[in-house]
C-alpha cells in the first residue's frame, strides 16, 4: 500500500467518522438505559398565526365567541411556554394534538417555526400528533376587517411534512393508515404516538368531525409495536387526541373514542398503562382496574385557557413515572423580555378573569332570557356557575366542594330543573361537582 493510498484512507475514515459521530450528537441520539427523564405535555394550543389576521373586527368577535380560549394572547403564550422549556430544559416535550385553530396551513408552517427555534435552543425533542382541528379543516379562516375569510388548511400529508422533525422522520415505526407512530427517545421508555382522527369525513360533513376511533389495522399495528417493546422489557407512553374515558358525565360524546371498548382492550392486553390525551380542555385523571392492571389516563388543561397549564411527567428507572402540572409563567418571560404590557404582567389573573367573565355572561343572559329570576338570583346562579367552572377547567373542583354546596347559587340551581330552558345549563353545573376527592394535577405510577 502507497503512503499516498494510505493517507487518502486515513482521510475517509475521518470523514465518515464525524458522519457517524454528528449523526449521534443530533436529536436521533437515544437517551441512555437507567437515566431520568422529564417531559411536558401540552394539549390544545389551537394556535392561530398572525399573518391571518388583522386584529380587526371580525377577529375580535372571534376571540370572545369562544369557550374561554384567550386566542389574542396565543402567540405570547406560545413565546412564554418557549421561555419555560429554554430554563428547565425537558428532554421531551409533546403536544397531544388541536396545535391550530382550524388546521390554517399558515398557523401550522409558524408554530413548526417555533417549534424548531425551541428544539433547536434547548436540545428538547418535541413530538406531535393531529387533534380533530388540525387536517381538511373546512373552517379553516383568516380574519380581515369585518369579514372571515377561507385559507388553505393542509392535508396529512402536508402535516406530516410540516412536523418531520417532531416526529415523523425520528419514528421507529409508522401505521400505514394513519398519522400514528412509535418513537423512541430512550432505550427505557417509548412514545406511542396515536392519531385518533377522522379527517377523512371532514370533506363529506363540512366541519371538523369531533369524534374520534382507533382502526382495527392501526390497533393490529399497535399490537406489534408493543410485542417488540415488552420482549426487550421498554415502558410505552400512549399519547392520543381524543379520550379513552369518559372525563365528564356530559362532555364524552364526541370526545371519548367511539371505539373506547375495543381500545381499551387492546391497552390491556399489551400493558399500555398510561395515557396522555386532550380535546376536551378539562385537566383530569382517570383509572380503570381490571384484574389487577389498572390502565390511568390524563387528560391535560388546553394551554391557551386559564389556567394555561401543562403537564410534567418525570420517569425514574426504579420509582417510576409522576405526574403533576405547571402553569406558563407569561408574568416572567414578559418582563425578561422587558414587554411593557399590563395584562401580560399579571397574566394570571387575567386569564383567571377571562374565563370567569366569560361563563359569567353567558350563564347571566340565559338566565335572563327566562325572565324567572330576580337580579339578586341572576347574579348568585351566574357566580357559582364560573366558579365552578374555572375550577373544573384547572382540575381543582375537589377543593372548593364545600363553598359550591353551601351557596345561594347551588340551591338556585338545583331548583331550577322545573325549567326546561335551563336544563341544558343545570346538567353542565351538576356534571362539573365532584363525587369523591380525587386529584387531577398529580399521580404516581409505580
Ligand atoms: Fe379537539
Amino acid at each position: 500500500m502507497t503512503i499516498r493510498y494510505q493517507k487518502k484512507l486515513i482521510f475517509l475514515f475521518f470523514i465518515m467518522s464525524i458522519l457517524v459521530t454528528g449523526c449521534s450528537i443530533g436529536k436521533s441520539k437515544v437517551i441512555e438505559s437507567g437515566k431520568t427523564l422529564s417531559m411536558y405535555i401540552a394539549t390544545d394550543i389551537h394556535y392561530l398565526a398572525d399573518s391571518i389576521h388583522d386584529n380587526g373586527k371580525a377577529y375580535q368577535n372571534f376571540s370572545l365567541l369562544g369557550d374561554g380560549r384567550m386566542v389574542q394572547y396565543v402567540d405570547d403564550i406560545v413565546n412564554a411556554f418557549g421561555y419555560d422549556i429554554k430554563i428547565n430544559k425537558p428532554d421531551i416535550l409533546i403536544l397531544s394534538g388541536d396545535l391550530t385553530t382550524n388546521g390554517e396551513k399558515a398557523s401550522h408552517l409558524k408554530l413548526a417555526e417555533k417549534l424548531e427555534e425551541i428544539e433547536k435552543s434547548t436540545g428538547t425533542r418535541i413530538y406531535v400528533i393531529p387533534g380533530n382541528h388540525d387536517i381538511d379543516n373546512p373552517w379553516a379562516r383568516g380574519f380581515q376587517g369585518t369579514e372571515r375569510y377561507k385559507t388553505p388548511s393542509v392535508n396529512a400529508s402536508e402535516f406530516e411534512k410540516i412536523y418531520k422533525d417532531f416526529g415523523y422522520d425520528e419514528a421507529i415505526s409508522k401505521d400505514k393508515d394513519s398519522l400514528s407512530y412509535l418513537a423512541a427517545p430512550s432505550k427505557d421508555v417509548r412514545l406511542l404516538m396515536l392519531d385518533t382522527c377522522e379527517y377523512q369525513l371532514n370533506p363529506k360533513t363540512g366541519t371538523p368531525v369531533t369524534n374520534g376511533e382507533i382502526r382495527e389495522s392501526t390497533l393490529e399495528w399497535i399490537r406489534k409495536c408493543c410485542k417488540e417493546a415488552q420482549e426487550k422489557n421498554i415502558r410505552i407512553v400512549t399519547v392520543m387526541h381524543h379520550n379513552l374515558y369518559d372525563h365528564s358525565p356530559r362532555i364524552h360524546y364526541g370526545f371519548t373514542l367511539d371505539n373506547s371498548e375495543e381500545v381499551e382492550k387492546v391497552f390491556r392486553e399489551n400493558n399500555l398503562d398510561l395515557v396522555l390525551s386532550g380535546h376536551v380542555h378539562i385537566q383530569d385523571i382517570k383509572s380503570k382496574e381490571e384484574s389487577g392492571k389498572r390502565i390511568y389516563e390524563i387528560t391535560t388543561a388546553s394551554l391557551i385557557m386559564y389556567p394555561i397549564q401543562y403537564g410534567v411527567l418525570k420517569y425514574n428507572p426504579v420509582t417510576g413515572f409522576d405526574y403533576s402540572t405547571s402553569q406558563v409563567d407569561v408574568d416572567t418571560w414578559a418582563r425578561e423580555k422587558g414587554i411593557e404590557d399590563n395584562t401580560l404582567m399579571d397574566f394570571m389573573s387575567y386569564s383567571k378573569l377571562f374565563l370567569a367573565d366569560n361563563t359569567y355572561r353567558k350563564v347571566y343572559t340565559a338566565l335572563t332570557k327566562t325572565g324567572l329570576y330576580t337580579e339578586d338570583e341572576k347574579e348568585a346562579m351566574a357566580e357559582t356557575m364560573s366558579l365552578l367552572n374555572v375550577n373544573y377547567l384547572k382540575g381543582t373542583t375537589g377543593s372548593i366542594k364545600d363553598a359550591i354546596v353551601c351557596s345561594k347559587g347551588y340551591k338556585l340551581w338545583i331548583k331550577a330543573g322545573e325549567t326546561e330552558d335551563l336544563e341544558h345549563l343545570r346538567s353542565y353545573f351538576l356534571s362539573m361537582i365532584p363525587s369523591n376527592d380525587t386529584t387531577n394535577n398529580s399521580l404516581h405510577i409505580n
